[in-house]
Formats: structure tokens, C-alpha cells, sequence
């Protein structure tokens, strides 16, 4: 092994830019969410205040993306799928997350190959979420 080779493969989290760049996503996808029109559909699903959700993606996705696990942490197993039922999620509603989180990522700068990447994962939770015909 070279000396300076990383013992480890970097991680979303690392490519991303650390803590600082993943609060930057959050807070630019709930913006966006909370300002354009074509994401009322799944604006008005949340709370009047956007405050907790900031907070619990942003815990969410410091770990899903290779950081420390601080949702898992705070609230225990996501049951992603579970704690979304309450909500009537169903194509529309997962386009419109999806196109909003296109727009967070591209608008935070981050890598266009990692942007891609991310989006086919961010893709296949969204569409896991859906709990709703049509
Ligand atoms: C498919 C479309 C989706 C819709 C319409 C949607 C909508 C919502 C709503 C309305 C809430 C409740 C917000 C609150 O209590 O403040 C929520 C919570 C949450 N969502 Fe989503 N969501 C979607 C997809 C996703 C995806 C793809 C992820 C992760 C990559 C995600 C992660 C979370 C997390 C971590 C929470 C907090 C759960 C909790 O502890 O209560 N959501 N979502």
C-alpha cells in the first residue's frame, strides 16, 4: 500500500464535502420546496413550520450518505417507508421530491457524477416510498 493511499474508500459524506455541504442540501431542497409552486403537492403534506424536517433529513442523511449516524441515533431504525404512510405518497409525490432534490443538488454544486449517482439512489428510496396507486 502507498503511504498516502486512504485506508478507506471515500464515502458520499467525504466527496460530498463533510457536515457544512449535506446542511446546505437540506436547507436548499426545503427552500425550494417551500417557494415554488410546482412542489405544493408535497409542501402542504408537511407541517405549516419546516423546522423538524430540516433537522431530520439532514440527521438522515449525514448517515445515509457515510457520515455519523445521527438520526439512527436520536430516533433509532428510520422505517423510512413506516413513518411515510401517514402521507399519501404516490408517483406525482415522488417526482416532485425527486425533480426538488435534482434542483438542491445542482444548486449546492455538487460533483455532477456524484449529483447522478445519488440521484439513482435517492430515486429508488423515493419510489420505495410510494404507498399510493398512481
Ligand atoms: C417520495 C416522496 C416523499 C414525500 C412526499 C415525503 C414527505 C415527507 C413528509 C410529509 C414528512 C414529515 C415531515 C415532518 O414530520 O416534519 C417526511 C419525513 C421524512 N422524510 Fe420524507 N418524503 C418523501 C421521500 C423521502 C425520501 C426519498 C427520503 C430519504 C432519502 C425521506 C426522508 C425523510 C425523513 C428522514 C423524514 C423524517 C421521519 C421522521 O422521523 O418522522 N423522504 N417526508
Amino acid at each position: 500500500m502507498e503511504i498516502d493511499e486512504p485506508r478507506h474508500p471515500l464515502t458520499p459524506y467525504d466527496l460530498i464535502g463533510g457536515e457544512k455541504q449535506v446542511r446546505t442540501l437540506v436547507d436548499c431542497f426545503y427552500d425550494l420546496m417551500d417557494e415554488d409552486p410546482d412542489y405544493f403537492g408535497i409542501r402542504k403534506l408537511h407541517p405549516t413550520s419546516l423546522d423538524g424536517s430540516r433537522d431530520k433529513l439532514f440527521k438522515f442523511l449525514m448517515g445515509w450518505l457515510g457520515g455519523p449516524p445521527l438520526y439512527e441515533q436520536e430516533y433509532g431504525h428510520p422505517r423510512l417507508r413506516a413513518r411515510h404512510l401517514p402521507y399519501a405518497i404516490a408517483s406525482a409525490e415522488r417526482d416532485q421530491w425527486m425533480q426538488c432534490m435534482v434542483r438542491a443538488m445542482a444548486e449546492t454544486g455538487i460533483d455532477p457524477v456524484l449529483q447522478k449517482r445519488l440521484a439513482q439512489s435517492f430515486f429508488q428510496t423515493a419510489d420505495w416510498m410510494r404507498n399510493r396507486d398512481g
